[in-house]
């Protein structure tokens, strides 16, 4: 055999090898260009300028996840996206999701505030700063509200506000409590039958983690995209969150989460007992706990306000007599 045959031989397999190289290229530029088509999550935007607003301010008096959230839901599944206020929104009901834009954060995600609470912020402040200039305010600021100076310092404080602020109720006739604080009021007050056990209770933190996780002062939490995010679909096997858009972080599913917390709308503090059921303990913030947020922008003021609701209750509970005034 002559060396053509040879050469051409080689050829064949190298134009092969070539041809089988681009194809594997054009699938997978295929599967990508498929990903970054924008599929945004499945939703309704409402009726124009109003969206959906006048649905996601109808007030429920229940414990359990709004009829807003719930009903979409169950429509659309854990991902969806609304129009509120003028403002296009994915909203978030995923624990997995979430856990992802607190790990991005300042990466391809960062934190975001609707125009009108950044008026009450002002420019200067903790929440809108990011980088290193964050990282030494919140340094700072935890030297304040930090462990160690709670207890040296600032417990006594609290200790005189609460036992001030106790004392002017006695001089009212009744105190006006919001329907969903009085749900987890009513249940607490279940805990006046047994001392011993709210005792300890209080100082396992229990009772504390469990309002939180029913009662929540922070509803939703903000994030929004720095460049096009593509997330795993249902309806479609990919959405994408557009560069731009903000993602609207739903606490109380997270917390009403019937696979992470049994009988989720029952108070049941014992549940965050060791051993009980399986939830870590939220220190710092959990998958299935967020109440004060997530990763780098985790509550500067965590400590702090469960010191205060702690010393509150503690007072609250030994040292008043009180009864539901129902109408
Ligand atoms: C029960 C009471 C409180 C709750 C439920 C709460 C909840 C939260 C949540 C959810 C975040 C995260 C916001 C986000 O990721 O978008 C946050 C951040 C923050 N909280 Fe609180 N908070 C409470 C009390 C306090 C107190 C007493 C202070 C002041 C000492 C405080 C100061 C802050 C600050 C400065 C941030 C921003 C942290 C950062 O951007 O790095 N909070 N809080």
């Amino acid at each position: 055999m002559g060396v053509a045959p040879w050469v051409a031989l080689v050829l064949t397999l190298i134009t092969v090898s070539l041809f089988h190289l681009l194809l594997i290229r054009l699938k997978e530029h295929r599967r990508r260009r498929h990903c970054k088509m924008v599929f945004l999550p499945p939703g309704s935007m409402g009726l124009p300028l109003i969206g959906e607003t006048i649905e996601f301010f109808t007030r429920s008096p229940s414990l359990d996840l709004l009829p807003f959230f719930k009903q979409r839901l169950q429509r659309y599944g854990r991902i969806f996206k609304t129009n509120l206020v003028g403002k296009d929104l994915i909203v978030s009901l995923d624990p997995e999701l979430n856990n992802y834009l607190f790990q991005q954060e300042e990466k391809a995600f960062q934190i975001w505030f609707p125009e009108s609470f950044m008026r009450i912020l002002g420019d200067e402040n903790l929440v809108l700063s990011s980088g290193s200039f964050h990282k030494n305010i919140r340094n700072m600021i935890l030297r304040v509200f930090g462990p160690e100076n709670l207890r040296l310092v600032l417990l006594h404080d609290v200790q005189g506000a609460v036992k001030r602020s106790l004392n002017s109720w006695l001089e009212m006739p009744s105190i006006e409590l919001k329907p969903a604080i009085s749900s987890v009021w009513t249940s607490q007050l279940s805990f006046k039958q047994a001392p011993a056990s709210i005792n300890k209770a209080l100082q396992e933190l229990e009772v504390i983690h469990e309002s939180l996780r029913l009662a929540n002062i922070a509803p939703v939490l903000f994030r929004k995209a720095k460049q096009d995010v593509h997330i795993k679909g249902i309806i479609y096997s990919c959405y994408t969150i557009p560069e731009g858009w903000t993602v609207m972080v739903c606490l109380s599913a997270v917390h009403l989460n019937p696979t992470a917390y049994e009988d989720p709308c029952v108070f049941n503090p014992w549940r965050w007992k060791s051993g009980v059921q399986d939830i870590s303990e939220p220190v710092g913030g959990s998958k299935d706990f967020i109440a004060f947020g997530s990763g780098l922008r985790f509550c500067v003021g965590a400590d702090f306000a469960k010191l205060q609701t702690a010393v509150f209750l503690h007072f609250f509970v030994t040292n008043y007599r009180y009864s539901s005034i129902t109408d």
